[in-house]
């Protein structure tokens, strides 16, 4: 629904939503937040983020990640888990549930390794993973690179009705690789990391996915081959799905050509017929929903020269401002955007909210289109502040976050 509606809340669910659903409603116990000319939107579901608890909370803890989540307007976040240790075991991924309920903000959903220590050899103990909390399985940050183990790891992951979502990236194809393969590679004298390392995995992975019937899901796409592969799979109707990242819709390789560090990510920024490609499969469904791949690294690990640096940038605060600029430009309307960001990944996964219906769980944000800020590590609730848009002026932010009723950010 795109309209001017009350929507009222009671008892951590949305009772009524419509004009004038609230006419009438008054007493003390009622508080009233008029947010007239600003948008509410079910709060943003992230199917990928990475919070570095255990093993590197300098970069980021939960409760940080929870933090940023809230002032990005999201409402729940899926955090992968290449943490130190991996969250293979039962024991991470309840240390990790606890360290979210402790926080009291935006929900956390875990995915855990899909192989022990995500080296890609023997699966992990998928129903007591999923016991314990976690949503998912992946090893995101590594491929699933053996087929034969990856064939198991789907029908696993299926029996346990557990998302499997897959870092797309050939290691022999990509080994030493710093960036894109591409001219600017060549220029700067950069291992170039080729599409073809993509699209092979998601061309494999498409025919195991037929094969199990697994739900499967491509991370962070960034080539024009693997939104080509997807789209043919998605014509013949099969179940499979897939990410974007904001950074992978708005930035090219020439973002690399000073040697920013910031911009170096795994996988790669493209050239502008990828992003073209992906503008375009995010707008007709292709790419079902947009995710962060939220990164934290700190000077330690950005400020090096550029083949020492760690890839990843920061995403759960820049989202907003940096998606409505596509708004902006016309290249995407708010209706998707919401839904790519919130009603499709909370559907992927399996999870609360995406919704605005009454009855409800009452998980929704409120976004100012027009609130100009400065991202800059004073105004960052993460504990990291990579990105290249650090110290840039931005317009859009979410204003208020509400999980299941009680406000967990006002800005
Ligand atoms: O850029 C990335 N950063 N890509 C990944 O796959 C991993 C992530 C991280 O953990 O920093």
């Amino acid at each position: 629904m795109d309209e001017v509606a009350d929507v009222v809340i009671e008892a951590g669910r949305i009772a009524r939503i419509g004009r004038d659903a609230a006419a009438g409603l008054s007493g003390e116990k009622i508080r009233v937040l008029d947010v007239a000319g600003r948008w509410v939107v079910p709060g943003f579901v992230d199917l990928h983020a990475h919070f570095r608890e255990p093993g590197y909370e300098y970069k980021e803890d939960v409760a940080s990640g929870l933090r940023a989540a809230a002032a990005g307007g999201f409402t729940g976040v899926c955090v992968m888990p290449n943490t130190k240790p991996i969250n293979d075991t039962r024991a991470i991924t309840e240390m990790m549930m606890a360290r979210g309920r402790a926080a009291a903000g935006p929900r956390l959903y875990p995915f855990a390794a899909a192989t022990v220590g995500s080296a890609g050899e023997q699966l992990t103990e998928m129903a007591d993973l999923r016991d314990a909390g976690a949503i998912g399985v992946s090893d995101d940050g590594k491929c699933l690179m053996n087929a034969a183990v990856m064939r198991a790891a789907l029908e696993y992951a299926r029996t346990f009705d557990m998302l499997f979502s897959q870092h797309c990236e050939d290691h022999d194809l990509t080994a030493g690789a710093q960036m894109h393969e591409g001219h600017v590679s060549t220029r700067l004298g950069l291992q170039g990391w080729p599409r073809a390392a993509e699209d092979v995995i998601v061309a494999r992975d498409l025919i195991l996915a037929e094969l199990t019937g697994a739900r499967y899901h491509v991370a962070h796409v960034s080539s024009l081959g693997a939104v080509r592969l997807l789209r043919e799979a998605k014509s013949r109707g099969l179940a499979v799905s897939a990410e974007v990242t904001p950074h992978h819709l708005l930035l090219t390789h020439d973002a690399l050509i000073g040697f920013d560090t910031a911009c170096k990510v795994n996988p790669p920024l493209r050239e502008p017929e990828d992003i073209a490609a992906l503008r375009e499969a995010l707008r007709d469904g292709t790419i079902d929903c947009i995710a962060t791949d939220h990164a934290p690294h700190s000077p330690l690990e950005k400020q090096c020269e550029f083949a020492a640096a760690s890839p990843g940038m920061i995403g759960l605060e820049p989202a907003v401002p940096l998606l409505l600029d596509l708004v902006r430009d016309g290249l995407l309307s708010p209706m998707r955007l919401v839904e790519a960001l919130s009603t499709k990944p909370a559907r992927l996964g399996k999870l609360e909210g995406g919704t605005l219906k009454a009855g409800s769980v009452a998980d929704l944000a409120v976004i100012d289109p027009e609130r100009r800020w400065t991202i800059s590590q004073a105004s960052l609730s993460s504990r990291s502040s990579n990105t290249p848009f650090l110290n840039k002026e931005v317009r859009g932010k979410a204003i208020l976050t509400m999980v299941a009723g009680q406000i967990v950010y006002e800005s």
